[in-house]
């Protein structure tokens, strides 16, 4: 299976974006994790479509788009224009999160459902053929540097056993928030895949914080 830390660029230097997004891809770096907040789903904005643009036309890195945005089906085909690879939706903010998942899909991106800390996981129980990644967020949506939630590690084992009960072991899980050295092995041997890592990539040495965690996700490649 795929591991791969996705340095979240809300705790990034926007003044120099380009120089930092530089550093991850010559460290080997691969996902890039694009968290989108528009205000009313999480209590914080971030940017949208036209830093997205820009990025795309420097960057290689798989663009792993979190719309913590209410209501985000109005906004896949302008994420796939401005360059998403995935798109991630919260299941709290769709009414119709099956059609949401359709249309991601039939855009010919990838697919991914985000469950906020509190959020049961049956919610996925009729979309998990619709998905390719399951997140599981660690802390409450809209800000980079909270303290991880410890419930969540059990969270992530419950979540891995549901997938490959349901014949569905191929679904990636991602777990965003609170992701440091020290947690990283935890969260990786509870079963999750993609490690979001925010603050603890982009605070300091850029290229060195991402190889630190990148080390201990290689363990399990
Ligand atoms: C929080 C965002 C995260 C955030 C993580 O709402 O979804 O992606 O950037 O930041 P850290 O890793 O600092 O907790
Ligand atoms: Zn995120």
């Amino acid at each position: 299976m795929q591991y791969e830390i996705a340095p979240s660029i809300l705790s990034a230097d926007f003044m120099i974006l380009g120089e930092q997004l530089k550093s991850l891809e010559d460290a080997g770096c691969k996902w890039l994790h694009i968290d989108v907040i528009d205000g009313l789903f999480a209590p914080s904005i971030s940017f949208g479509m036209p830093v997205i643009t820009c990025m795309r036309k420097k960057c290689g890195l798989f663009f792993d788009v979190h719309m913590m945005v209410t209501d985000p089906g109005r906004y896949v085909e302008a994420m796939k224009e401005a360059g998403a690879d995935l798109i991630c939706v919260h299941a709290e903010a769709c009414i119709h999160l099956d059609r949401v998942l359709q249309q991601i899909r039939d855009l010919g991106l990838k697919s991914a459902v985000a469950l906020n800390p509190a959020t049961p996981l049956s919610v996925i129980d009729y979309v998990m053929d619709k998905v390719d990644m399951v997140l599981l967020m660690s802390v409450n949506p809209g800000f980079g540097g909270q303290s991880y939630i410890p419930v969540v590690t059990q969270k992530i084992r419950e979540l891995r056993e549901k997938l490959d009960a349901a014949g569905h072991a191929e679904v990636l899980i991602e777990v965003d928030g609170g992701v440091k050295p020290e947690n990283a092995e935890e969260v990786l041997s509870a079963g999750a895949n993609i490690l979001v890592a925010g603050s603890a990539v982009f605070k300091g040495d850029v290229a060195g914080n991402f190889r630190t965690l990148d080390e201990i996700a290689g363990k399990h490649r």
